[in-house]
C-alpha cells in the first residue's frame, strides 16, 4: 500500500540511539526518587527539554502489590523469551505441566470448565494437546471460539507456526467475511459469532469432536447464546467434548450453569505487580496517559509499556500526541516504538506488536480491551490503565443503541494490572484514585446480553427452531423487555408473522451475516432493481468509519476530497459514489491515494461485497443494477431502517419519530447544512451529543409505503402548533 495510516516504526530506526551523558545523569536522578514523581524543579539546565513533561507530570502513589503466584521462577526479559525455541516456549508455559492430567480429565468428563490466568497457554496449547491425543481422528475437528476477530486470527497463526503447518491448512480461522480454513483443517479457531452462524448449517456440530468456548469470562452476546446451545447439544451428543475456558474467577458460575461440571484450575505463573494510583483524579486521562508513558520511559528500567485506551480514535490521538512529544525530545531519549492494537487494525499491522523490541529501546502498545485477556503480549512490564472502556448500551424503550465510554469494573482493572507481571515483576499505573477504585468501580462488567439489541440473535434462534425465547436457557437472561422489542421489530421488518413464526423473508434475512435491518434492506433492493448498488452500500457501511483518510497536516485537502464525493440524497449515496469511482479505475491504489481514501478499507469493502454477492446468489436474489435509481436505493434503505427515522422539528432540531428523542446530524454528513425534513440514519453515536452517522434524506410517505405495520398516516402528519403542545404533554407524562 502506498500510504500508511500509522507511523511506520521503521522510520524511527534511523535515529541516533542512546542518551547523552547529561540526560543519563538526569534520568538517574529521577530514578532515585521512590515515587514516580517529577519533583520540584531543580532549575537544572538540561531539565528544560522535559519541561512539558514536568508541567503535566502525573502524581502517582504506590498503594498495593498484587502477589505473584511464583516469585522464584526465573525472570526472563522479552528478548530472552523470544530467543526460546518453540519447544522451549511450549514447555515453559504453566499448562505444560498439567498436560496429562488435563487430557485425563477431558477423557473422563464430557464438560469441563478450565480456568487459568491469561498467558498460561489455554488457547494455543489445549487444541494441540487434543490434536496429538487423537481427537482429530475419523475426520473430526476441534473448534475453539474467540470473542474477538483479532484473537482468532493471531492465535491461529501462532498455532500453525507451532505445529509447523501453513495457516489455513491443518490450522485455520474463520471470522465474518473471511474464511481461512480448508478441507484439511483440524483445528479451527473462529469468532463466537461464526460458530453461532454455523449452527444454521450444522445444528448438532456433527463434524466436531471437541468444542472449546474460550474467553468465556468475556461474556459477549454470542458466547452467552452459545452456552445455551452447546449445553443442549451435549445432552444428545454424549461423545462431544465441551470445554469452557476462562481467565478470571467466574469458574463457579460456569460450573453451576453446566450442571456442576468439574473445574480444572491451571495454577498461574505471575510475578508481583505494584499498583500505583494517582493522588488526585485526572481531568484528561488521554493526556495523563501520554505523559505517564514518557515518565516511565525516562525514569524506569527496561520493559515494554501497555496502555489501555477505549477505541481506535483515542488510540490514534494518543499516538499522534506521543509521536509529537517523542519527536521534540529527539535523539536524546532511547528509542520508543509506538504500536497501536485494536480490532479494525489491518492484520499485518497487528502482527507488529509481537515483534521483538529493538535493543536498547522500548515498545509502547496502545491497545483497546483486546489486550486485556485475549492477546498475550510478552515483555510487558508496565501497564497504564486510565480506567475506561467503550461499551454498548441499549435502551429497549427507545430502541436506541449507543456506544459510550464508561468506567471499567474492578475485575477488568485487575486483569489489566496482571498484564504487567507475566515475564517479571511489574508495575501498574492507574490513572484514577484508590478511592475511585474502591468506591466507584463495579465488581464485574455487565454481560453484553443485558445491554444490547437482540434483533440478530433472536432471528438466529428463531431460524434454529427455538421459539420460546423467554424460556431459553440463558446464564443471565436478557431483560424481557428487550426480547419483546426485538420480536416486535422483526415482526415490523416482516421477518416474523403475527404468530411469531419465521416468514420466508425472515428465513432469507437470517442467511446474511448482517444486522436484520441491513439484511432486510438488501432483500428489499430487489424490488427497486438496485441490488448491486445496495450491496455496495452495505459493504461500504461495513468499513465506514475507515473510508476517508484525514491526515492532520492535510486536513483541508482531505476535507475537499471528501466533499467532492457528496451526492444528493445523503451519505449512503456518497459511499456508493466513492466505490463506483474506485471500481471505474480498476480498483486503483493511486486513485485512493489522490482522493484521500483508505485503500485498505476499500479492499475490505470489495471482499465483503464479493461475499454478499455469493450469499445473494444462494438466496436466489437477482443481482439487478440501476446506478441512477437513487430514489429506489433510498426506498430500499427505508425498508430496512425505518426505525431510524428522524424529523426536523419546529425549533430546528431533529427528533426520532416514534420516541421523540433529540438527535443531530453529524457534522461530517453531506446533509449537515441542508437539514432535510425527514432523514434516516445508519447508526447513532453518542459523543458530546447524540449524533446520527450516515444519513439519507427520505420522503415521509415512503414510511407508510414500506412499513405499514409500523407507521400510520398520523405518524407522518405535518405537526401543527396544537399537536406540538399535545406532544409536550405526552412527554411530560
Ligand atoms: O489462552 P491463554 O491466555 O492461557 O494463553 P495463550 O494465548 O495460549 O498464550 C500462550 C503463549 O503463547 C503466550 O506466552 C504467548 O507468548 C504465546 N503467543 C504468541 O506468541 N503469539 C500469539 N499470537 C498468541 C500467543
Ligand atoms: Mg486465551
Amino acid at each position: 500500500d502506498t500510504f500508511e495510516y500509522y507511523n511506520d516504526p521503521d522510520e524511527q530506526s534511523g535515529q541516533e540511539l542512546g542518551p547523552k551523558a547529561e540526560i543519563k545523569r538526569w534520568e538517574k536522578e529521577q530514578l532515585s526518587k521512590a515515587e514516580l514523581k517529577f519533583g520540584a524543579k531543580s532549575g537544572k539546565k538540561e531539565q528544560k527539554e522535559y519541561d512539558f513533561i514536568v508541567e503535566d507530570a502525573v502524581d502517582f502513589v504506590l498503594s498495593d502489590t498484587i502477589k505473584g503466584s511464583n516469585n522464584d521462577a526465573p525472570q526472563l526479559s522479552a528478548a530472552e523469551v523470544k530467543k526460546q525455541t518453540i519447544k522451549e516456549c511450549q514447555e515453559s508455559l504453566p499448562i505444560y505441566h498439567y498436560k496429562e492430567s488435563l487430557l485425563d480429565a477431558i477423557k473422563e468428563h464430557q464438560v469441563l470448565i478450565i480456568e487459568g490466568e491469561t498467558g498460561s497457554g489455554k488457547t494455543t496449547q489445549i487444541p494441540q494437546y487434543l490434536y496429538h491425543a487423537g481427537y482429530c481422528d475419523d475426520d473430526m475437528k476441534i473448534g475453539c471460539t474467540q470473542p474477538r476477530r483479532v484473537a482468532a486470527m493471531s492465535v491461529a497463526a501462532r498455532v500453525a507456526e507451532e505445529l509447523g503447518v501453513k495457516l489455513g491448512n491443518e490450522v485455520g480461522y474463520s471470522i465474518r467475511f473471511e474464511d481461512c480454513t480448508s478441507e484439511r483443517t483440524k483445528i479451527r479457531y473462529m469468532t463466537d459469532g461464526m460458530l453461532l452462524r454455523d449452527f444454521l448449517g450444522e445444528p448438532n456440530l456433527a463434524s466436531y469432536s471437541v468444542m472449546i468456548i474460550d474467553e468465556a469470562h468475556e461474556r459477549t452476546l454470542h458466547t452467552d447464546v452459545l452456552f445455551g446451545l452447546v449445553k443442549d447439544i451435549a445432552r444428545f451428543r454424549p461423545e462431544l467434548k465441551l470445554l469452557i475456558s476462562s481467565a478470571t474467577l467466574d469458574a463457579g458460575k460456569f460450573s453451576e450453569f453446566f450442571d456442576d461440571a468439574p473445574i480444572f484450575r491451571i495454577p498461574g505463573r505471575r510475578f508481583p505487580v505494584e499498583i500505583y494510583y494517582t493522588k488526585a483524579p485526572e481531568a484528561d486521562y488521554l493526556q495523563a496517559a501520554v505523559v505517564s508513558v514518557l515518565q516511565i520511559h525516562l525514569t524506569q528500567p527496561g520493559g515494554d509499556i501497555l496502555v489501555f485506551l477505549s477505541g481506535q480514535e483515542e488510540i490514534e490521538t494518543a499516538q499522534e500526541i506521543l509521536q509529537d512529544k517523542v519527536r521534540r525530545l529527539g535523539s536524546k531519549i532511547k528509542e520508543l516504538v509506538i504500536l497501536p492494537i485494536y480490532a479494525n487494525l489491518p492484520s499485518e499491522m497487528q502482527a507488529k506488536i509481537f515483534e521483538p523490541t529493538p535493543p536498547g529501546g522500548r515498545k509502547v502498545i496502545l491497545g483497546t480491551n483486546i489486550a486485556e485477556t485475549s492477546l498475550t503480549i510478552d515483555g510487558i512490564v508496565y501497564v497504564i490503565d486510565p480506567g475506561y472502556c467503550k461499551q454498548k448500551s441499549y435502551n429497549p424503550r427507545t430502541s436506541m443503541e449507543a456506544l459510550t465510554v464508561v468506567p471499567i469494573s474492578k475485575a477488568s482493572a485487575d486483569q489489566r494490572a496482571g498484564r504487567a507481571g507475566r515475564v517479571s515483576a511489574g508495575k501498574a499505573f492507574r490513572l484514577y484514585t484508590s478511592w475511585s477504585y474502591q468506591n466507584e468501580l463495579e465488581q464485574s462488567p455487565i454481560p453484553e446480553i443485558q445491554r444490547t439489541n437482540l434483533g440478530n440473535v433472536v432471528l438466529m434462534l428463531k431460524s434454529l427452531g427455538i421459539n420460546d425465547l423467554l424460556n431459553f436457557d440463558f446464564m443471565d437472561p436478557p431483560p424481557a423487555e428487550t426480547l419483546i422489542v426485538s420480536l416486535e421489530q422483526l415482526y415490523a421488518l416482516g421477518a416474523l408473522n403475527h404468530k411469531g413464526d419465521l416468514t420466508l423473508t425472515g428465513r432469507k434475512m437470517a442467511e446474511f451475516p448482517l444486522d436484520p435491518m441491513m439484511a432486510k434492506t438488501l432483500i428489499a433492493s430487489e424490488k427497486y432493481g438496485v441490488v448491486e448498488e445496495v450491496m455496495t452500500i452495505a459493504a461500504m457501511l461495513g468499513v465506514n468509519s475507515a473510508v476517508f483518510y484525514r491526515p492532520k497536516d492535510q486536513a483541508v485537502h482531505a476535507d475537499n476530497a471528501r466533499t467532492n464525493f457528496f451526492s444528493p440524497g445523503g451519505d449512503h449515496l456518497t459511499l456508493l459514489k466513492v466505490y463506483e469511482n474506485w471500481a471505474a479505475t480498476d480498483y486503483s491504489t493511486q486513485w485512493c491515494f489522490e482522493n484521500f481514501i483508505q485503500h485498505r478499507s476499500m479492499k475490505r469493502a470489495r471482499a465483503i461485497k464479493d461475499q454478499l454477492q455469493g450469499l445473494l446468489e444462494r438466496t436466489e436474489i437477482d443481482l439487478l443494477s440501476n446506478p441512477m435509481e437513487h430514489v429506489g436505493i433510498r426506498k430500499a434503505i427505508t425498508s430496512g431502517y425505518f426505525y431510524h427515522t428522524a424529523r426536523l422539528t419546529a425549533n430546528g432540531l431533529y427528533k426520532t419519530v416514534k420516541h421523540q428523542q433529540s438527535v443531530h446530524i453529524h457534522p461530517n454528513s453531506s446533509l449537515f447544512e441542508e437539514q432535510p425534513k425527514w432523514v434516516i440514519y445508519h447508526e447513532l453515536v453518542q459523543t458530546t451529543k447524540e449524533y446520527m452517522r450516515q444519513t439519507i434524506e427520505i420522503e415521509s410517505k415512503w414510511l407508510v409505503e414500506v412499513a405499514p405495520h409500523y407507521y400510520k398516516e398520523k405518524d407522518i402528519e405535518e405537526k401543527k402548533m396544537p399537536k406540538q403542545r399535545g406532544k409536550a404533554k405526552a412527554e411530560l407524562g
